[in-house]
């Protein structure tokens, strides 16, 4: 959560700062800051509550139209020019974009903060979790604090070591004293080209230019300038500079680090003609289905990434599956695919209730962290607490190099290319297509699956792609007129059984994240129990009755949905006549084999979503409250 950026270079970084941020604002959107560190010395703080439009406009109005224009200019006229004649030019900045932890949502607290000289401006993602101590002691010295935040106790304790050293020692010093995980970057009044970050367990990243460095949470945010970057390490300062990066272990030794080159297609971060990034997200799915799928199944299943023996899946005794929101979702499939084909007890597990139950695991168990973003801090901390009991740890993730990635004993890839959109949509089908793919291997390896059926489903997986590119051309029309009729309910009930009730899950999360319409999601046998109560005549009702060997079962529901009044929304299997005479509305989805449908099967969900927010004007791409990357317990 919170986006950070920093630049010092040949370029005014005024307008380069403010367009990094906006890469980053999915990270969060309460409020926004720069710090800008002009040649003299000085430093210029500009805030905004709201999103980054807000800081825009407030920085224009700092700088004067007409600056910040030449800088816009200079930036889309091939970048190379600063406009040195500008007054207002700073060459060293840090930015951020803040989703709140610590204080409520007002311009006090919005970053950057500096101490009460205003010698230590700093930018800071994460939480420090003695920040009340360290304030209660800053105190006591006479510090007086403006905002309730911790990222303002950081600044006045690296000025409180200014005073006896340099600014790398500073930050040094500061950094010991402090507890939890945070990133940081750091930018001292008086000399300009110089920042220092430090980072711990959140994620921090150099990008080196030709005489100009970036460091940001994210690569998004610099990529349009460099593909070359540097990640830093936990308990690691950085001390940047225009000719680039010097790492630090905190505890004083030079590391060498190596230089990356980044592959990613910088159109990623752009909207490409689509009115937001998550109906572009939507369209992307096929691509990311494939991308993830297709150069695993070139000879049966290859999972070498797992680092796992058929003997050593032979040997499992349990499998269990950790994730958040979405990702819980993806796992609830992979439970399904698991223990069909591979014949081992699956666990399913919330991450942030998984920690806390002291639960048992041991070597014999594979424990599979899902997290499309890799830095959720309950299922990192679900992952550590499952390695130090001995269990083989496997992440699932969409981000190359992230903290998820540094605490397993493997990673699957998914790869869905960068997900802007808040609400994960093409992140998740990804996430369903790895659990596929785990289950056939396991099967495979296990000797549960006999080869003709893992053939028969590696051709069905095959088509996937195709099938979601045309559920979505299918379906966009029907769920349109679906949402315009239904946009004003004040709630929508969910049901579904087997593999249909995660689809169902993800469906009604995706409604009430971007619309903010209350709904809730229910085995459908189960709603006899309880949420029947709550239908009548105004109550939508979206059942998936996709091909399955419950679907009689489901059937039934829908009949008892009906018989209550309420209006039934029914997501099928094509050529599904059937499901036609018991519910009002029917969209239907290609067939594939029936382990399989969840995945065409959440895309009318995902659209229905998308409709209705759209519909009430809300904005689907940032939803309130919510953040893309959730760093905090
Ligand atoms: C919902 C959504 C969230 C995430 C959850 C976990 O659309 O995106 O529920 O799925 O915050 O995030 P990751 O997968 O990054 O661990």
């Amino acid at each position: 959560m919170c986006g950070i950026v920093g630049y010092t270079g040949r370029r005014s970084c005024r307008e380069l700062l403010l367009r990094g941020l906006e890469r980053l604002e999915y990270r969060g959107y309460d409020s926004a800051g720069l710090a800008l560190l002009h040649d003299d010395g000085r430093v210029e703080t500009i805030h905004a509550v709201g999103n980054l439009s807000r800081l825009r406009a407030a920085v224009a109005a700092a700088a004067g139209s007409a600056g910040g224009e030449a800088e816009s200019e200079a930036l889309d006229a091939g970048e190379g020019r600063t406009p040195d004649d500008d007054a207002t030019a700073a060459h060293t900045g840090i930015g951020h974009t803040r989703w709140a932890t610590h204080g409520r949502v007002s311009e006090e607290n919005a970053h950057p903060h500096c101490d009460p000289e205003g010698r230590v401006h700093i930018v800071l993602n994460g939480i420090v979790e003695n920040w009340a101590e360290l304030r209660t002691r800053l105190e006591a010295r006479g510090n007086v604090f403006r905002s309730e935040t911790d990222a303002e106790v950081v600044a006045h304790l690296i000025a409180l070591h200014l005073d006896q050293g340099d600014p790398v020692e500073a930050v040094r010093r500061a950094y010991r004293e402090l507890r939890g995980h945070y990133a940081f970057v750091a930018l001292f009044a008086g000399r300009p080209g110089l920042l220092v970050a430090a980072r711990k367990e959140c994620p921090l990243v150099v990008g080196l230019g030709e005489g100009e460095t970036f460091l940001a949470s994210a690569i998004p945010a610099f990529l349009r300038h460099t593909r070359r970057i540097q990640l830093v390490e936990d308990d690691e300062i950085v001390v940047v500079t225009p000719q680039g990066a010097r790492f630090e272990r905190v505890a004083g030794a030079l590391v060498e680090r190596e230089v990356r080159l980044v592959d990613w297609d910088e159109d990623v971060a752009e909207k490409g003609g689509y009115e937001t990034f998550m109906l572009k997200e939507i369209y992307e799915q096929p691509a990311a289905i494939k991308e993830t799928i297709v150069d695993r199944l070139s000879d049966g299943i290859a999972l070498s990434e797992l680092g796992l023996t058929a003997e050593e899946a032979r040997r499992l005794r349990r499998v269990v599956i950790v994730g958040c929101g979405t990702s819980y979702h993806a796992g609830l499939v992979g439970r399904y695919a698991i223990e069909r084909w591979a014949r081992v007890p699956v666990e399913m597990e919330i991450a942030s209730e998984f920690r806390y139950r002291d639960p048992v695991l041991d070597a014999a168990d594979l424990v599979l962290a899902i997290t499309q973003s890799g830095e959720t801090a309950d299922t990192l901390a679900a992952m550590r607490l499952a390695r130090e009991r001995g269990a083989r740890v496997i992440a699932v993730t969409n981000v190359m190099g992230s903290q998820a990635t540094r605490e397993a004993d493997g990673v699957l890839y998914t790869r869905a290319g960068l997900e802007i959109g808040v609400a994960a949509t093409k992140t998740f089908v990804a996430q369903v297509a790895v659990m596929l793919l785990l289950g056939l291997w396991l099967g495979e390896a296990r000797g549960t699956l006999s080869s003709t059926e893992r053939d028969r489903l590696i051709t069905e997986l095959r088509a996937l792609p195709d099938a979601v590119r045309e559920t979505i051309e299918r379906v966009r029309e029907p769920v349109r007129a679906i949402a315009e009729h239904w946009q004003s309910a004040g709630f929508f009930l969910y049901l579904g059984r087997h593999i249909g009730l995660p689809v169902c899950l993800e469906g009604a999360l995706k409604l009430k994240e971007i619309s903010y319409v209350p709904t809730d999601a229910y085995a459908a046998g189960e709603m006899k129990h309880g949420p029947i109560a709550l239908l009548d005549e105004r109550t939508p009702v979206v059942c998936v009755a996709c091909d399955s060997p419950v679907l009689e079962k489901v059937l039934s529901n829908i009949a008892e949905v009906r018989a209550r009044g309420a209006h039934v929304v029914a997501v099928a299997t094509e050529g599904r006549k059937e499901v036609a005479e018991h519910a009002e509305e029917v969209i239907y989805v290609p067939r594939t084999d029936w382990m399989l449908q969840p995945i065409p099967a959440i895309v009318p969900l995902q659209l229905l979503a998308y409709e209705i927010a759209r519909l009430r004007g809300l904005n689907v791409d940032q939803p309130r409250n919510l953040a893309k990357t959730v760093t905090v317990e």
